[in-house]
């Protein structure tokens, strides 16, 4: 059954920021070490990062990576990834040893390389707030006290200039190291960002934050003042114990209600009038959470083979199909129609683990996360518009990974336009793994020229992998739009329809 769809440039919900395609990079496993940085392959530059990873993140306009975790940062000391000796530390988060080659002012380094704003997440694990105020001292003060004098004498005279910080990771949570309670949080979090607005008064300072009042009204009433940004997290495809990926039909499932958190959080930030004075920032999502067994859970790992071999399996691109696709430009749709409250999400993470990209030693593997990436961003418009369908978009019964029947819309479909040209981008996203869809189109103007861009493979299992390239996007000519235009979405793609 085809589906009318009138798009309406006219009604415009929200214009999204650029950084609601922004990524996460951790010190966990072969994201930083043997990941960006990897001193000593042929193609890494004179600084050990690798040319090959920063061009692709070029092509993807990365706006903000968010560094250096996640659970590693809460027991990770700032300063001793500074300076021109580095001692390793013991990284009791993750159990390996920290390096401390790549450090503040090589993350700093690394994002003017790719054009793209750094964002630090501070240890408010076993971290003091005056080590949080000093790491600021340290990237943003011109040359007032210990900290700016010693980034100058560590050969970087001018400010780094970092203005996106976040006071802690997932204190909340039982996994995290130096976890916090609802009761405490708020005073840290108010005491932290005083101490840190009073080093720099222009830092946009975010706080760990939940769906869950206990935790978040407290911080809003105490820290709302004080923050510009509130960090929500969220994996759905839970492996943190065992990898066994949620199959095409599961994986769809978990597209039902894909907007919750962000319902329920700025559900809260309406009822405080905080709305418009505090943006979401969704600062670490992915379909599929990390697998790191015996790590977060007790008992831990004592034998390495327990619990540090098996990170390992993260690497297996075939994990990594259309499923992750069609869940990932799902996920964007959704915080495109909240842009008005997100104004930041990071993908996490966006090298290795369950990155976009995936590097090895003699090149990179594009995953089906990378190329919704280069749709988004470089295809589809910057303003979200309104769209009305004729009929009901047609359901399906999907089986959860629990066993539990869900129904969800088989498409997800998104208006946008341009705020500095002409023209529309339908992003249309078909989740149905055998069935295409078929679209008619009315738009207020006829006689532009029409491209179907899909992100697509042979089959919804589909995968690349080192010398398998089954997932890419073809572009299709559709000639000039006529009112009534029909467009079929193949099974299990990822769609911009562009009508300039
Ligand atoms: O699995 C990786 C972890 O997921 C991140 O370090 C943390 O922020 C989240 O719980």
């Amino acid at each position: 059954m085809a589906i009318t769809l009138e798009i309406d440039p006219r009604r415009v919900k929200a214009v999204r920021d650029p950084m609601l395609y922004g990524h996460f990079l951790e010190h966990f496993h072969r994201q930083v070490y043997r990941g960006i940085f990897d001193p000593g392959n042929p193609l890494s530059d004179e600084d050990g990062f690798r040319t090959d990873v920063i061009e692709a993140m070029k092509r993807i306009r990365v706006p903000v990576i968010r560094w250096p975790g996640g659970c590693f940062v809460s027991t990770y000391h700032w300063h001793d990834g500074v300076g021109k000796t580095r001692v390793p530390s013991f990284d009791k988060s993750w159990r390996v040893e920290e390096p401390n080659t790549f450090g503040t002012d090589e993350f700093v380094k690394l994002c003017r390389k790719i054009g793209c704003e750094p964002y630090i997440c501070t240890n408010a694990g076993t971290g003091s707030i005056e080590e949080m105020s000093d790491w600021v001292e340290y990237c943003n003060l011109p040359h007032e006290g210990k900290f700016a004098r010693e980034r100058i004498e560590n050969g970087y005279p001018a400010p780094h200039r970092v203005k996106y910080w976040s006071i802690g990771n997932e204190n909340y949570g039982h996994w995290e190291l130096g976890a916090k309670s609802a009761e405490e949080w708020p005073r840290l979090v108010r005491e932290a960002a005083k101490l840190m607005s009073h080093v720099d008064p222009t830092v946009e300072l975010s706080a760990a934050a939940l769906p869950d009042l206990d935790w978040t009204y407290g911080l809003l009433k105490h820290c709302g003042p004080y923050l510009k940004w509130i960090s929500l997290h969220q994996y759905w495809d839970m492996m943190p114990e065992k990898n066994e990926p949620a199959d095409y039909e599961a994986a769809m499932a978990f597209t039902w209600r894909i907007d919750r958190t962000v319902r329920a959080a700025r559900g809260m930030l309406d009822s405080l009038d905080l709305t418009g004075k505090i943006s979401i920032a969704f600062d670490e999502w992915n379909l599929r959470s990390w697998h790191h067994p015996r790590v977060h859970s007790l008992p831990l790992g004592v034998e390495k083979d327990d619990y540090l071999t098996p990170r390992d399996k993260n690497d297996d691109n075939s994990m990594y199909t259309m499923a992750d696709a069609v869940f990932s430009a799902c996920f964007l749709n959704a915080m495109n129609r909240h842009a008005d409250v997100v104004k930041m999400a990071n993908f996490a993470p966006i090298l290795n683990t369950r990155g976009a990209i995936m590097s090895h030693p003699d090149g990179l593997v594009l995953r089906s996360t990378y190329h919704v990436f280069d749709l988004y961003v470089n295809r589809l418009g910057d303003t979200v518009v309104d769209l009305f369908h004729g009929e009901p978009l047609p359901l399906w019964r999907v089986k959860g990974k629990d066993g539990d029947l869900k129904t969800v819309e088989s498409l997800d479909l998104l208006a946008t336009k341009w705020s500095d040209r002409k023209g529309i981008a339908l992003a249309a996203v078909n989740k149905h793994p055998r069935d295409a869809a078929e679209i008619v189109l009315t738009l207020p103007e006829e006689g532009q020229r029409a491209t179907l861009f899909t992100l697509n493979g042979p089959d919804e299992n589909a995968y690349n992998d080192i010398g398998r390239n089954e997932i890419g996007i073809t572009e299709t000519a559709l000639g000039l739009y006529q009112k009534g235009m029909r467009v079929v979405l193949p099974p299990h793609s990822v769609n911009i329809l562009q009508i300039v």
